[in-house]
């Protein structure tokens, strides 16, 4: 890949699997130095597997514990990758979890595990990314951006969805958070924006593509006719991340194979 991003440090959460390893990947092609963040000790095989095949690449990439939900734990991440790299340059705003149920069943621990990781989580990164891109500035040979932030939303943030009330709400809450900020910090050359995916082939969803009973009946919403793929949301998040896209701010980009296009009025209504 075009180096696009060369020698701009990436933080990414949640990148020991899904679409988060799929963007530090991406991320690193074009050239970026990349931050693998994992939540907890059992991860970290995972994460260290994703950095090792960066570098049998021809890439940079770290690993880094932090549960992006614990402030000390956000604000430690940020400050040792300043103090080892000298900058961050790019935030992938990618941990997320959901906790489903029905509405009646939903304990409240469910809600506040998923707004907790989900939002909360996507707002201490940004603000720690921020604080950092203002004490840098713009420097020109980096990038024409004092610093890019990318957060992981979803077509939840438009599409309603029964038995996801927590999840939805997160994924609503990160359009708002998003463009707020980006209004906030646009005229500092800080550019924020979301990626919204469809069904992407990862554990997350794994009942909905885990037989082909579940893949046939997911595919009925998907009228490109194939599931998403890591590398699909990891070349977008690369690009926009890029100078190619400096003028983008503010935006929430759907990649979903056509998901958001009401697929059940192409015979219907
Ligand atoms: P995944 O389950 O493979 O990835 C989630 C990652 O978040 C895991 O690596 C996990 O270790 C990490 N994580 C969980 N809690 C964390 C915490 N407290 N701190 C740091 N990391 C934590 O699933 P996937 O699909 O790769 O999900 C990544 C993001 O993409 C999520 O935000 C999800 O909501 C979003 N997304 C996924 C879609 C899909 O169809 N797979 C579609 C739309 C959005
Ligand atoms: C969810 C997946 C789901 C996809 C499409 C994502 O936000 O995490 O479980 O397959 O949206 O509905």
């Amino acid at each position: 890949m075009e180096q696009i991003l060369k020698g701009q440090i990436a933080i990414v959460t949640g990148a020991s699997s899904g679409i988060g390893a799929g963007c530090a990947k991406a991320l690193a092609n074009a050239g970026a130095i990349v931050i693998v963040n994992y939540p907890f000790d059992g991860a970290a095989a995972a994460a260290q597997a994703v950095a090792d095949e960066i570098k049998k690449n021809g890439g940079s990439a770290n690993i880094y514990k932090c549960d992006v939900s614990k402030e000390d734990e956000v604000i430690n991440m940020f400050a040792d990758t300043v103090k080892q790299f000298g900058t961050v340059d790019i935030l992938i705003n990618n941990a997320g979890v959901q906790k489903d149920a029905s509405l009646t069943e939903m304990t409240l621990d469910k809600w506040n595990t998923v707004i907790g990781i989900n939002l909360t989580g996507q707002f201490l990164c940004a603000r720690e990314a921020v604080k950092e891109f203002l004490r840098r500035g713009i420097q020109p040979e980096r990038s024409k951006a004092a610093g890019k932030i990318i957060c992981m939303s979803s077509v939840h943030e438009v599409i309603p969805w029964a038995g996801h009330v927590n999840y939805a709400a997160s994924k609503g809450g990160i359009m708002m958070m998003m463009k707020s900020i980006a209004q906030e910090f646009a005229p500092q050359k800080i550019r924020v924006n979301s990626i919204c995916p469809g069904a992407i082939q990862t554990p997350i969803n794994q009942a909905a593509w885990g037989t082909p009973e579940a893949l046939k009946s997911l595919l009925t919403l998907i009228p490109y006719q194939r599931i998403g793929q890591p590398e699909d949301i990891g070349n977008l998040a690369a690009w926009l991340a890029s100078d190619y896209a400096d003028y983008i701010t503010g935006q929430s980009i759907f990649i979903d194979g056509g998901m958001t296009l009401y697929p059940g009025f192409a015979t219907n209504g």
